[in-house]
């Protein structure tokens, strides 16, 4: 059986994806700071999965924790999701951004070229395609980031490709997410931002609550459909799948590969909306605002490059992502706290 680290998994995604690993069969061992999450993440995982995995309070940047795990474990394969994320706060504080998610992560690949483990699946995102010329949105589509968390995704990206570069053992897996949405079907985990959310979707699903009071929609004069802005909203189950079939790949030595994990589908704000009010039969107080700086009109990924090196496809529709994001917020109003 293998053996997989996974880093923050205590997080939304990396929560959904542990998961999936304890059902596929896979050890798993989780570390996480807690900066950004709680273990009460991990408790729900494995009585879901009625499976137990390992975890380690640790900071990625504290080296000598992370050798002397790698020293009492063998892992097969690493997933990496630590990492900090909210672009705002990462214009405030720029530096705490790249210590904690390249330097975190430049001490991760030395513990694991220590320990001779070569193989990673890195949590890259759409973000490294800044405002993008066109959608859908191809891996090879030009590059460029407009805020330091985009920034370190890029960076790291860089690195872990000179690494490759400079020793061919290393398989990487560069996976770069759309907009992660919804939560896993029993409603047991599922996203849990701290103090107001950034994202559409969470924001929505506190005002559905009744945590919020209403939504700002940022903008309307859009060049789309409706005039709100377009995204690839993809249900974190089908992401936590993507992780599985990445690792299946990278068994296979392919060097360093990257692949886009969206719907290919773009949906408009005011879609994401009414499908939510739809799915939980509540009315989404909305206004209409300015838009917000950096955003781009429309970003939608072209994931056949997935699909058909990978064989992973999204499955869910929007009306599930909403309905399983409902189901997580109104069983847990407060999150992990309720
Ligand atoms: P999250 O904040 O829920 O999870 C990240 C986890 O990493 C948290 O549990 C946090 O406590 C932990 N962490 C952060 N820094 C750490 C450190 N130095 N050492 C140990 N643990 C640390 O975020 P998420 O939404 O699950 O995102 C996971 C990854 O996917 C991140 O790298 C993020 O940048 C990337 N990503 C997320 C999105 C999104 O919209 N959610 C989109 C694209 C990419
Ligand atoms: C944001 C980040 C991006 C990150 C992505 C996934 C910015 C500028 N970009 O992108 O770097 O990779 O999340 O985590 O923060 N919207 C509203 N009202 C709201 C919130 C959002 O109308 O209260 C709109 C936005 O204008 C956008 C859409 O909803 O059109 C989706 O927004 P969001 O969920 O923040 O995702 P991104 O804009 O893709």
């Amino acid at each position: 059986m293998k053996s997989i680290l996974v880093t923050g998994g205590c997080g939304f995604i990396g929560s959904h994806t542990v998961l999936a690993l304890l059902q596929a069969g896979f050890n798993v061992c989780v570390i996480d700071n807690l900066y950004n999450s709680s273990y009460e993440s991990l408790k729900r995982v494995q009585k879901l999965a009625g499976k137990k995995t390992d975890f380690h309070q640790i900071d990625l940047r504290d080296k000598e924790k992370l050798k002397s795990l790698f020293d009492q474990s063998r892992f097969d394969a690493v997933v990496h999701f630590a990492g900090l994320k909210a672009v705002g706060e990462s214009m405030e504080k720029p530096l705490l951004y790249y210590s904690n998610n390249v330097y975190g992560t430049i001490n991760l690949c030395e513990v694991m070229k220590g320990a001779g483990v070569f193989d990673i699946v890195f949590s890259s995102s759409a973000t490294v395609y800044g405002n993008p010329e066109r959608s859908p949105i191809s891996e090879d589509q030009r590059l460029g980031a407009v805020n330091p968390y985009g920034q370190t995704k890029l960076i790291i990206e860089e690195m872990l490709r000179d690494l490759h570069r400079s020793d061919p053992q290393w398989n990487t897996a560069l996976l770069r997410y759309f907009n992660p949405v919804g939560a896993h079907k029993s409603g047991e985990i599922g996203e849990d931002p701290n103090g107001i959310p950034n994202n559409l979707m969470p924001f929505v699903s506190q005002v559905a609550v009744g945590k919020l009071d209403e939504l700002k929609v940022f903008g309307n004069d859009y060049p789309t459909r409706d005039g709100t802005g377009i995204r690839d909203y993809i249900h974190v189950s089908d992401l936590a799948n993507g992780h599985l079939k990445a690792l299946k790949k990278l068994a296979e030595n392919p060097g360093i590969v990257t692949y886009n994990l969206g719907t290919g589908k773009g949906a408009t704000v005011l879609e994401v909306i009414h499908a939510f009010e739809q799915a939980s039969n509540v009315k989404i107080p909305y206004k209409i605002a300015p838009r917000r700086p950096g955003d781009a009109a429309v970003t939608y990924a072209d994931s056949a490059k997935a699909e058909k090196e990978l064989g992973w496809k999204a499955e869910r529709d929007l009306e599930t992502m909403c309905r399983d994001a409902w189901n997580w917020q109104s069983k847990n109003p407060q999150g992990y706290d309720s």
